[in-house]
């Protein structure tokens, strides 16, 4: 049996106790390819997405690029030698933590020309989430919005699609995070620990602005206070609260297009009309230190952990 080496959860009975480990490289199903993994994007959900029927030893991990180095008979579009970035939900067989990956055709993404491994492993999770995060908000060229928690992962990629599609932004990160918020195009930047964010974001928009994207848990109901009357607030942390003033309140939800935007989106990011910015690559081995700089919730931008 061929083996390799993976980060994730020896025993079912283990729960979320991670591990180095040597366990066997996955075999494939006719419509799956295996990837030989070069980097993984690190997400605060790493520790805790897994399927029910998931199978022990079990890699976590959810998303990654790297080369096709086996085929399934029905994969019809990648060739072995292919260069692909993808997201690998809730795949019984296990996640990306590894050094092979079993992955579903319809997962996969071409990495273009001019993308790093490191910058395709950064891009699928938070671009998914800021795609489907904007599109929520429902607004047009000219309209405001604010952001809460803008200087992470998708925050980043946030700040940028929005101002892409002509929306004037206010956002929130702590100090430090603020010239860095406005270099994404932000025109109004705000402290979430100063107690006087939202009369400063008043002050910028005095009626309230149109919508807000809340990326943190928690900020969706206290984005409500910049709000205007009937305005909309989007969460992508799936908080639940009483709304006030005709606001409306959803959470994002998956569209069946949004593989083909996240194709557009990685061709802007190979381009250089979007920005990819990835805080820290660790080696691999150290997984586990950076799961807990991403889930002490401060990170610039992604991190990323590449393969030796
Ligand atoms: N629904 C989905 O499909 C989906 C997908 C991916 C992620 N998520 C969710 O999105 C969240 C992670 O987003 P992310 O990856 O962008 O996170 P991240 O990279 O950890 O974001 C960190 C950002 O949040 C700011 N922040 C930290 N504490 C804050 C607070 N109390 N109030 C406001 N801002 C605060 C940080 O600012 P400073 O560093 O300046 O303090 C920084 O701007 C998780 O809750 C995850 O479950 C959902």
């Amino acid at each position: 049996m061929k083996m390799m080496k993976a980060i994730g959860i020896l025993h079912e009975a283990q729960s979320n106790d991670l591990t180095l480990m040597d366990i066997a490289i996955p075999t494939i199903n006719k419509n799956e390819v295996l990837v030989h993994m070069q980097a993984i994007g690190v997400g605060s959900h790493d520790r805790w997405f897994r399927p029910s029927n998931a199978k022990y030893p079990y890699p976590i991990g959810i998303e990654g690029a790297g080369t096709i180095v086996e085929i399934g008979e029905n994969v019809k579009n990648y060739i072995i030698g292919d260069q692909v970035l993808f997201i690998n939900n809730m795949q019984p067989k296990g996640g990306t933590w590894a050094n092979f990956s079993a992955i579903s055709e319809d997962a996969l993404i071409s990495m273009p020309n001019g993308l790093s491994f490191i910058d395709a492993a950064a891009l699928p999770v938070a671009g998914k989430a800021a795609l489907e995060g904007i599109k929520a908000l429902g607004l047009q060229a000219g309209d405001t919005v604010f952001i809460a928690g803008a200087s992470g992962a998708i925050g980043t990629l946030a700040i940028q699609l929005a101002v892409a599609d002509g929306y004037r932004v206010a956002s929130s990160a702590s100090e430090k995070n603020h010239a860095y918020m406005l270099s994404l195009g932000a025109e109004k930047v705000v402290d979430y620990v100063d107690e006087t964010w939202a009369e400063q974001v008043r002050l910028w928009m005095p009626d309230g602005v149109d919508a807000a994207l809340a990326i943190q848990p928690g900020t969706g109901v206290t984005s409500m206070k910049i709000v205007k009357d009937g305005g909309k607030v989007i969460t992508i942390s799936g908080d639940q609260f009483e709304t006030e003033r005709q606001i409306t309140a959803e959470q994002i939800t998956h569209h069946p297009e949004i593989q083909r935007k996240l194709i557009t989106l990685a061709t802007e990011v190979a381009d250089g009309h979007i920005r990819i910015i990835v805080e820290q690559v660790y080696p691999f081995e150290q997984g586990l230190e950076a799961l807990k700089k991403v889930e002490a919730r401060h990170a610039q931008g992604k991190i990323v952990l590449k393969m030796e």
